[in-house]
Protein backbone atom coordinates (compact mmCIF):
# COMPACT_ATOMS: atom_id res chain seq x y z
CA UNK A 1 0.00 0.00 0.00
CA UNK A 2 1.22 3.43 -0.71
CA UNK A 3 2.20 5.86 1.67
CA UNK A 4 2.03 9.05 2.84
CA UNK A 5 3.26 11.57 5.49
CA UNK A 6 0.87 13.74 8.04
CA UNK A 7 2.03 17.36 7.47
CA UNK A 8 4.85 18.41 8.59
CA UNK A 9 5.21 15.47 10.88
CA UNK A 10 7.31 12.43 10.91
CA UNK A 11 4.69 10.13 11.15
CA UNK A 12 4.54 8.05 7.73
CA UNK A 13 0.89 6.48 7.52
CA UNK A 14 -0.74 3.88 4.57
CA UNK A 15 -2.57 5.79 1.78
CA UNK A 16 -6.36 4.19 4.12
CA UNK A 17 -6.50 3.87 7.90
CA UNK A 18 -8.66 1.22 9.12
CA UNK A 19 -11.88 2.59 11.49
CA UNK A 20 -12.24 0.78 14.74
CA UNK A 21 -14.89 2.42 16.11
CA UNK A 22 -17.20 -1.27 16.23
CA UNK A 23 -14.46 -3.22 16.53
CA UNK A 24 -14.78 -5.60 20.27
CA UNK A 25 -18.05 -4.11 20.57
CA UNK A 26 -20.60 -4.76 17.70
CA UNK A 27 -18.04 -6.94 15.97
CA UNK A 28 -16.75 -9.87 18.18
CA UNK A 29 -13.08 -10.59 19.18
CA UNK A 30 -12.02 -13.11 16.45
CA UNK A 31 -13.80 -11.37 13.66
CA UNK A 32 -12.00 -7.69 14.81
CA UNK A 33 -8.66 -9.72 14.56
CA UNK A 34 -9.46 -11.27 11.62
CA UNK A 35 -10.12 -7.85 9.93
CA UNK A 36 -7.22 -6.04 11.41
CA UNK A 37 -5.20 -9.02 10.29
CA UNK A 38 -6.66 -8.19 6.66
CA UNK A 39 -5.66 -4.37 7.08
CA UNK A 40 -2.48 -5.56 8.08
CA UNK A 41 -1.40 -7.62 5.38
CA UNK A 42 -2.73 -5.70 2.95
CA UNK A 43 0.11 -3.31 4.18
CA UNK A 44 -2.57 -1.08 6.01
CA UNK A 45 -0.75 0.71 9.04
CA UNK A 46 -3.04 3.23 10.18
CA UNK A 47 -5.41 2.31 12.71
CA UNK A 48 -8.17 5.01 13.69
CA UNK A 49 -9.76 4.46 17.08
CA UNK A 50 -11.29 6.70 19.93
CA UNK A 51 -11.59 6.73 23.75
CA UNK A 52 -15.06 6.34 23.22
CA UNK A 53 -15.38 3.86 20.99
CA UNK A 54 -17.99 1.92 21.11
CA UNK A 55 -19.77 4.03 24.84
CA UNK A 56 -23.26 4.76 22.32
CA UNK A 57 -23.93 0.75 22.04
CA UNK A 58 -25.86 -1.54 24.39
CA UNK A 59 -23.93 -2.81 26.97
CA UNK A 60 -20.64 -0.93 26.44
CA UNK A 61 -19.16 2.13 28.45
CA UNK A 62 -16.11 3.16 25.90
CA UNK A 63 -12.42 1.66 25.54
CA UNK A 64 -13.49 -1.59 23.78
CA UNK A 65 -11.63 -0.49 20.32
CA UNK A 66 -8.83 0.54 21.90
CA UNK A 67 -9.04 -2.83 24.35
CA UNK A 68 -8.80 -4.58 20.86
CA UNK A 69 -6.61 -2.95 18.76
CA UNK A 70 -4.23 -3.11 22.14
CA UNK A 71 -4.55 -7.07 22.33
CA UNK A 72 -4.48 -7.97 18.66
CA UNK A 73 -1.41 -5.44 18.55
CA UNK A 74 0.19 -7.29 21.75
CA UNK A 75 -0.67 -10.90 20.16
CA UNK A 76 0.90 -10.08 16.62
CA UNK A 77 3.93 -8.60 18.27
CA UNK A 78 3.45 -5.76 15.60
CA UNK A 79 3.14 -2.46 17.53
CA UNK A 80 6.22 -0.97 15.78
CA UNK A 81 4.96 -1.98 12.47
CA UNK A 82 0.94 -0.13 13.42
CA UNK A 83 0.77 3.46 13.53
CA UNK A 84 -2.05 4.01 15.98
CA UNK A 85 -4.40 7.14 16.24
CA UNK A 86 -6.72 7.70 18.98
CA UNK A 87 -8.88 10.91 20.53
CA UNK A 88 -10.48 12.70 23.49
CA UNK A 89 -12.88 15.32 23.95
CA UNK A 90 -16.24 13.55 23.77
CA UNK A 91 -17.56 12.34 27.16
CA UNK A 92 -17.94 8.70 27.92
CA UNK A 93 -18.05 7.05 31.68
CA UNK A 94 -15.55 8.39 33.77
CA UNK A 95 -14.63 11.48 31.35
CA UNK A 96 -16.22 14.46 31.40
CA UNK A 97 -15.35 15.05 27.20
CA UNK A 98 -13.32 18.32 27.68
CA UNK A 99 -9.84 19.68 26.26
CA UNK A 100 -8.45 20.59 29.84
CA UNK A 101 -4.88 19.38 30.89
CA UNK A 102 -6.17 17.24 33.61
CA UNK A 103 -8.38 15.40 31.23
CA UNK A 104 -5.95 15.67 28.17
CA UNK A 105 -3.37 13.42 30.85
CA UNK A 106 -5.85 11.14 32.40
CA UNK A 107 -7.32 9.76 28.95
CA UNK A 108 -3.94 9.77 27.58
CA UNK A 109 -2.72 7.55 30.00
CA UNK A 110 -5.81 5.35 30.09
CA UNK A 111 -5.46 4.95 26.57
CA UNK A 112 -1.86 3.84 26.55
CA UNK A 113 -2.84 1.11 29.09
CA UNK A 114 -5.71 0.21 26.70
CA UNK A 115 -3.47 0.05 24.07
CA UNK A 116 -1.00 -1.82 25.85
CA UNK A 117 1.21 0.99 24.07
CA UNK A 118 4.01 3.82 26.08
CA UNK A 119 3.21 6.04 22.74
CA UNK A 120 0.02 7.05 20.48
CA UNK A 121 1.10 8.15 17.13
CA UNK A 122 -1.28 10.81 16.54
CA UNK A 123 -3.55 12.27 18.98
CA UNK A 124 -7.06 13.92 18.26
CA UNK A 125 -8.91 16.23 19.71
CA UNK A 126 -11.61 14.72 18.99
CA UNK A 127 -13.75 17.97 19.00
CA UNK A 128 -13.68 21.45 19.94
CA UNK A 129 -13.81 22.60 23.61
CA UNK A 130 -14.42 26.30 23.80
CA UNK A 131 -14.50 26.44 27.66
CA UNK A 132 -11.36 25.28 27.94
CA UNK A 133 -8.39 28.02 27.09
CA UNK A 134 -6.35 27.10 24.05
CA UNK A 135 -3.20 27.89 25.97
CA UNK A 136 -4.18 25.06 28.65
CA UNK A 137 -5.18 22.57 25.34
CA UNK A 138 -2.46 23.28 23.59
CA UNK A 139 0.10 23.32 26.59
CA UNK A 140 -1.17 20.03 27.11
CA UNK A 141 -0.76 18.32 24.18
CA UNK A 142 2.90 19.63 23.95
CA UNK A 143 3.69 18.27 27.24
CA UNK A 144 2.57 15.02 26.03
CA UNK A 145 4.68 14.98 23.07
CA UNK A 146 7.93 16.32 24.46
CA UNK A 147 7.16 13.16 27.30
CA UNK A 148 7.51 10.79 24.52
CA UNK A 149 3.80 9.67 25.05
CA UNK A 150 2.39 11.34 21.50
CA UNK A 151 4.01 11.70 18.62
CA UNK A 152 1.92 13.93 16.75
CA UNK A 153 -1.33 16.08 16.91
CA UNK A 154 -4.75 16.47 14.92
CA UNK A 155 -7.96 17.73 15.33
CA UNK A 156 -11.20 16.57 14.21
CA UNK A 157 -14.40 17.92 14.17
CA UNK A 158 -12.90 21.63 14.59
CA UNK A 159 -13.77 25.15 12.47
CA UNK A 160 -10.89 26.12 10.43
CA UNK A 161 -10.44 29.55 12.33
CA UNK A 162 -9.88 27.34 15.42
CA UNK A 163 -7.36 24.82 14.16
CA UNK A 164 -5.51 27.92 12.37
CA UNK A 165 -5.82 29.48 16.22
CA UNK A 166 -4.11 27.09 17.84
CA UNK A 167 -1.51 26.63 15.25
CA UNK A 168 -0.36 29.86 15.36
CA UNK A 169 -0.34 29.77 19.60
CA UNK A 170 1.74 27.11 19.11
CA UNK A 171 4.29 28.49 16.41
CA UNK A 172 4.43 31.19 18.69
CA UNK A 173 5.16 28.89 21.99
CA UNK A 174 7.50 26.68 20.32
CA UNK A 175 5.02 23.72 20.35
CA UNK A 176 4.15 20.85 18.29
CA UNK A 177 0.66 22.19 16.03
CA UNK A 178 -1.95 19.97 14.41
CA UNK A 179 -0.61 17.89 11.19
CA UNK A 180 -4.35 16.66 10.16
CA UNK A 181 -7.47 17.43 10.09
CA UNK A 182 -10.17 14.38 10.32
CA UNK A 183 -13.81 15.43 8.95
CA UNK A 184 -16.72 13.91 7.93
CA UNK A 185 -16.81 13.15 4.23
CA UNK A 186 -18.48 11.09 1.42
CA UNK A 187 -19.25 11.40 -2.08
CA UNK A 188 -22.69 12.72 -2.06
CA UNK A 189 -22.57 16.69 -0.97
CA UNK A 190 -24.61 17.37 2.28
CA UNK A 191 -27.28 19.63 1.64
CA UNK A 192 -27.36 23.28 2.21
CA UNK A 193 -27.99 23.68 6.26
CA UNK A 194 -27.56 20.09 6.68
CA UNK A 195 -26.28 19.58 9.97
CA UNK A 196 -24.24 16.11 11.78
CA UNK A 197 -24.38 17.27 15.14
CA UNK A 198 -20.89 17.68 16.62
CA UNK A 199 -19.40 16.37 13.24
CA UNK A 200 -17.97 18.57 10.91
CA UNK A 201 -17.99 17.76 6.96
CA UNK A 202 -15.10 18.54 4.32
CA UNK A 203 -15.91 22.09 3.05
CA UNK A 204 -14.19 23.99 0.51
CA UNK A 205 -12.64 26.30 4.08
CA UNK A 206 -11.02 22.93 5.38
CA UNK A 207 -9.68 21.90 1.87
CA UNK A 208 -8.37 25.10 1.27
CA UNK A 209 -6.62 25.86 4.78
CA UNK A 210 -4.72 21.92 4.67
CA UNK A 211 -3.24 22.44 1.25
CA UNK A 212 -2.10 26.43 2.07
CA UNK A 213 -0.52 25.10 5.29
CA UNK A 214 0.49 21.31 4.38
CA UNK A 215 -2.18 19.11 6.46
CA UNK A 216 -2.84 15.67 5.97
CA UNK A 217 -7.26 16.15 5.42
CA UNK A 218 -8.53 12.21 6.96
CA UNK A 219 -12.00 11.49 5.41
CA UNK A 220 -15.00 9.37 8.04
CA UNK A 221 -18.14 8.35 7.37
CA UNK A 222 -16.99 7.86 3.45
CA UNK A 223 -19.63 5.14 2.36
CA UNK A 224 -22.47 6.58 4.23
CA UNK A 225 -22.79 3.29 5.96
CA UNK A 226 -23.16 1.45 2.64
CA UNK A 227 -25.97 3.52 0.80
CA UNK A 228 -24.54 3.57 -2.57
CA UNK A 229 -24.74 0.16 -2.81
CA UNK A 230 -27.48 -1.35 -0.25
CA UNK A 231 -31.10 -1.43 -0.62
CA UNK A 232 -30.94 -1.63 3.64
CA UNK A 233 -29.04 1.53 3.88
CA UNK A 234 -31.01 4.52 2.31
CA UNK A 235 -28.93 7.86 1.59
CA UNK A 236 -28.50 10.05 4.91
CA UNK A 237 -31.22 12.58 4.71
CA UNK A 238 -28.67 15.03 5.21
CA UNK A 239 -26.92 14.34 1.80
CA UNK A 240 -30.43 13.60 -0.17
CA UNK A 241 -29.93 17.12 -2.23
CA UNK A 242 -31.08 18.14 -5.56
CA UNK A 243 -27.78 16.82 -6.88
CA UNK A 244 -27.76 13.38 -5.50
CA UNK A 245 -29.31 11.64 -8.38
CA UNK A 246 -26.68 13.50 -10.89
CA UNK A 247 -23.84 12.36 -8.66
CA UNK A 248 -25.16 8.44 -8.53
CA UNK A 249 -25.56 9.11 -12.17
CA UNK A 250 -21.86 9.92 -13.06
CA UNK A 251 -20.23 7.29 -10.26
CA UNK A 252 -22.08 4.99 -11.83
CA UNK A 253 -20.48 5.83 -15.21
CA UNK A 254 -17.08 5.70 -13.89
CA UNK A 255 -17.73 2.62 -12.24
CA UNK A 256 -18.63 1.41 -15.42
CA UNK A 257 -15.35 3.04 -17.30
CA UNK A 258 -12.91 1.63 -14.73
CA UNK A 259 -14.55 -2.24 -13.85
CA UNK A 260 -14.58 -0.66 -10.49
CA UNK A 261 -17.22 -1.33 -7.43
CA UNK A 262 -18.96 2.60 -6.72
CA UNK A 263 -17.20 2.36 -2.79
CA UNK A 264 -14.36 1.68 -4.68
CA UNK A 265 -14.73 4.61 -7.12
CA UNK A 266 -15.09 7.05 -3.89
CA UNK A 267 -12.18 5.59 -2.28
CA UNK A 268 -10.06 6.17 -5.25
CA UNK A 269 -11.72 10.11 -5.70
CA UNK A 270 -10.60 10.72 -2.69
CA UNK A 271 -7.34 9.54 -2.42
CA UNK A 272 -6.84 11.30 -5.99
CA UNK A 273 -8.70 14.61 -4.74
CA UNK A 274 -7.02 18.30 -4.12
CA UNK A 275 -5.72 17.90 -2.09
CA UNK A 276 -5.17 14.05 -1.95
CA UNK A 277 -7.40 12.72 1.24
CA UNK A 278 -6.14 9.53 3.48
CA UNK A 279 -9.64 8.02 3.91
CA UNK A 280 -10.71 5.93 6.65
CA UNK A 281 -12.37 2.42 5.36
CA UNK A 282 -14.09 0.18 7.25
CA UNK A 283 -16.05 -3.30 7.60
CA UNK A 284 -17.46 -5.19 10.03
CA UNK A 285 -17.39 -8.18 7.56
CA UNK A 286 -13.71 -9.09 5.55
CA UNK A 287 -15.70 -9.02 1.71
CA UNK A 288 -16.51 -5.46 2.52
CA UNK A 289 -12.81 -4.10 4.13
CA UNK A 290 -11.61 -6.38 0.82
CA UNK A 291 -13.73 -4.41 -1.43
CA UNK A 292 -12.68 -0.95 -0.05
CA UNK A 293 -9.01 -1.51 -0.02
CA UNK A 294 -9.12 -2.63 -3.48
CA UNK A 295 -10.31 1.25 -3.91
CA UNK A 296 -6.96 2.31 -3.53
CA UNK A 297 -5.50 -0.37 -6.53
CA UNK A 298 -8.07 2.11 -8.88
CA UNK A 299 -6.40 4.67 -11.27
CA UNK A 300 -8.84 6.81 -11.80
CA UNK A 301 -8.22 9.43 -14.97
CA UNK A 302 -7.56 13.30 -14.50
CA UNK A 303 -10.68 13.52 -16.56
CA UNK A 304 -12.87 11.12 -14.47
CA UNK A 305 -11.95 12.89 -11.33
CA UNK A 306 -12.84 15.90 -12.19
CA UNK A 307 -16.31 14.80 -13.92
CA UNK A 308 -17.13 13.16 -10.48
CA UNK A 309 -15.87 16.40 -8.35
CA UNK A 310 -18.32 18.51 -10.46
CA UNK A 311 -21.34 16.33 -11.43
CA UNK A 312 -24.48 18.79 -9.88
CA UNK A 313 -22.50 20.68 -8.97
CA UNK A 314 -21.57 22.91 -12.38
CA UNK A 315 -19.76 25.86 -10.52
CA UNK A 316 -17.34 24.61 -8.72
CA UNK A 317 -14.86 24.37 -11.37
CA UNK A 318 -10.97 23.01 -10.44
CA UNK A 319 -8.82 25.59 -11.33
CA UNK A 320 -11.82 28.14 -8.95
CA UNK A 321 -10.51 25.78 -5.96
CA UNK A 322 -7.26 26.16 -6.23
N1 LIG B 1 -13.64 11.66 13.92
C1 LIG B 1 -14.92 11.39 14.02
O1 LIG B 1 -15.69 12.14 14.61
C2 LIG B 1 -15.45 10.13 13.40
C3 LIG B 1 -16.84 9.96 13.26
C4 LIG B 1 -17.31 8.80 12.67
C5 LIG B 1 -16.42 7.83 12.25
N2 LIG B 1 -15.07 8.01 12.42
C6 LIG B 1 -14.11 6.96 12.01
O2 LIG B 1 -14.49 6.47 10.74
C7 LIG B 1 -14.71 5.06 10.83
C8 LIG B 1 -15.79 4.61 9.87
O3 LIG B 1 -16.99 5.35 10.11
P1 LIG B 1 -18.37 4.87 9.48
O4 LIG B 1 -18.71 3.55 10.03
O5 LIG B 1 -19.31 5.99 9.64
O6 LIG B 1 -17.93 4.71 7.92
P2 LIG B 1 -18.71 4.24 6.63
O7 LIG B 1 -17.67 3.81 5.67
O8 LIG B 1 -19.66 5.31 6.19
O9 LIG B 1 -19.63 3.00 7.08
C9 LIG B 1 -19.08 1.75 7.40
C10 LIG B 1 -20.19 0.74 7.34
O10 LIG B 1 -20.69 0.68 6.02
C11 LIG B 1 -20.94 -0.66 5.65
N3 LIG B 1 -19.96 -1.00 4.58
C12 LIG B 1 -18.62 -0.76 4.56
N4 LIG B 1 -18.08 -1.20 3.43
C13 LIG B 1 -19.07 -1.76 2.72
C14 LIG B 1 -19.11 -2.38 1.46
N5 LIG B 1 -18.01 -2.51 0.71
N6 LIG B 1 -20.30 -2.83 1.01
C15 LIG B 1 -21.43 -2.68 1.75
N7 LIG B 1 -21.45 -2.11 2.97
C16 LIG B 1 -20.27 -1.64 3.44
C17 LIG B 1 -20.72 -1.53 6.89
O11 LIG B 1 -21.97 -1.55 7.57
P3 LIG B 1 -22.40 -2.89 8.37
O12 LIG B 1 -21.29 -3.15 9.33
O13 LIG B 1 -23.67 -2.49 9.06
O14 LIG B 1 -22.57 -3.97 7.35
C18 LIG B 1 -19.71 -0.68 7.66
O15 LIG B 1 -19.73 -0.93 9.03
C19 LIG B 1 -15.03 4.80 12.30
O16 LIG B 1 -14.74 3.46 12.65
C20 LIG B 1 -14.08 5.78 12.96
O17 LIG B 1 -12.78 5.24 13.00
C21 LIG B 1 -14.59 9.14 12.97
Amino acid sequence: MRTVKLGKSDVVVSAAAFGTDLIGSRIDQATSFQLLDVFAEAGGTFVDTGNIYACWLPGCSGGESESTIGAWMKERGNRNRMVVATKLGFDYPGCEGRLSAAEIERECEKSLRRLHTDRIDVYYAHRDDPNTPLEETMGAFAALVKAGNVRAIAASNLRVWRIAEANTLCQERGWPQYVAVEQRHTYFRPRHGASFGPQLAVNDDVREYCRARNLTLIAYSILAQGAYTRGDRPVPEQYAGPDADERMEVLKAVAAETGATLNQVIIAWMRQGDPPMVPIVAGSRVEQLRENLGGLEVALSAEQVNRLTTAGNPDVKKAWLR
